[in-house]
């Protein structure tokens, strides 16, 4: 898992200062029906895994010391299944504090992140959306040792998807060439645009290192796309967007084929790994 990799915690915390960590996960999993009529989506497991683990450790990998989880009143408490992870031996929460946040509707996801602001600690803050699972390298912790507050107001993870699919994401707008730089500048990061009018093939997958203007940014910012207030509006009005092209592979875990691949590709990785302890 990724914890086994993660880097050194205060050394990391140190380089980068990524105190708050938020996570949404108010959403209600409709994709994944009938089984999140039963279960919280971010509960359903990854071979043997809550999906929403890898989150916790991805965000506590990045240096997190505070994570704040934004669920909505009606979706059952992830707090037992926390208390838990946070009580067992050299567990990867200890030191890091875990906080809820309600989102009393579902505005979008701008919305959302901005339900965290009086939780966070000051600073730069990443976000994860835990749908979006990212197997490998930790991408946070990856992105979090890329951003450069001098030159950056975000480093938003940036995957090439197909034209075809350019419309279930926010799109980058990249500034000059494309094809080399780990960083890419860029001017505009377009929600979920019509595939003609896409201004790339490079989308936004769910994590983000913003500064801390991002959140004056989100209260000034009204509904765009789906009549939602986006992430992305705010972070394009904000300027200094950067997209990062992490090491890891991404499984879009909110759809059950994505799931069904994700589990298939942790199920390898942890067989793989017993073998090599066995050896
Ligand atoms: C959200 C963001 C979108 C991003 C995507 C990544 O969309 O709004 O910009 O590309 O996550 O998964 P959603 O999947 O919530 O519709």
């Amino acid at each position: 898992m990724m914890t086994r990799r993660r880097p050194n915690r205060r050394e990391t915390f140190n380089m980068m200062g990524i105190d708050t960590v938020v996570l949404p996960v108010a959403g209600n999993g409709s994709r994944m029906r009938p089984a999140t009529d039963a279960i919280a989506k971010e509960m359903l497991p990854i071979y043997d895994t809550p999906l929403l683990q890898f989150a916790l450790s991805e965000a506590a990998a990045a240096g997190a010391r505070r994570i704040v989880l934004v669920t909505r009143a009606s979706k059952p408490g992830f707090d037992k299944y926390i208390d838990h992870l946070a009580a067992q031996p050299d567990s990867f929460l200890a030191g890091v504090d875990v906080q809820f946040v309600e989102q009393d509707e579902p505005l979008g996801l701008g919305h959302a992140v901005l339900c965290a602001r009086r939780c966070t600690l000051p600073g730069a803050i990443g976000v994860i959306l835990p749908d979006d699972l990212i197997l490998g390298e930790p991408a946070l912790a990856e992105m979090a040792a890329s951003f450069d507050p001098r030159r950056m107001k975000s480093l938003v993870a940036a995957q090439k998807v197909d034209r075809a699919s350019v419309g279930s994401y926010g799109i980058f707008d990249i500034d000059g060439d494309d094809s080399i730089a780990r960083v890419m500048p860029a001017h505009d990061l377009v929600e979920k645009p019509d595939p003609e009018k896409a201004p790339s093939q490079y989308a936004a997958v769910g994590r983000y290192v913003l500064a801390e203007e991002i959140w004056d940014q989100l209260e000034r910012t009204g509904p765009g796309a789906g009549d939602e207030i986006q992430l992305t509006d705010a972070i394009t009005a904000l300027g200094g967007i950067h997209g990062f092209r992490f090491s890891g592979r991404r499984y879009d875990c909110g759809n059950k084929e994505g799931w069904f691949a994700a589990t298939e590709a942790y199920r390898r990785s942890c067989l793989q790994s017993e073998l090599t302890a066995a050896e």
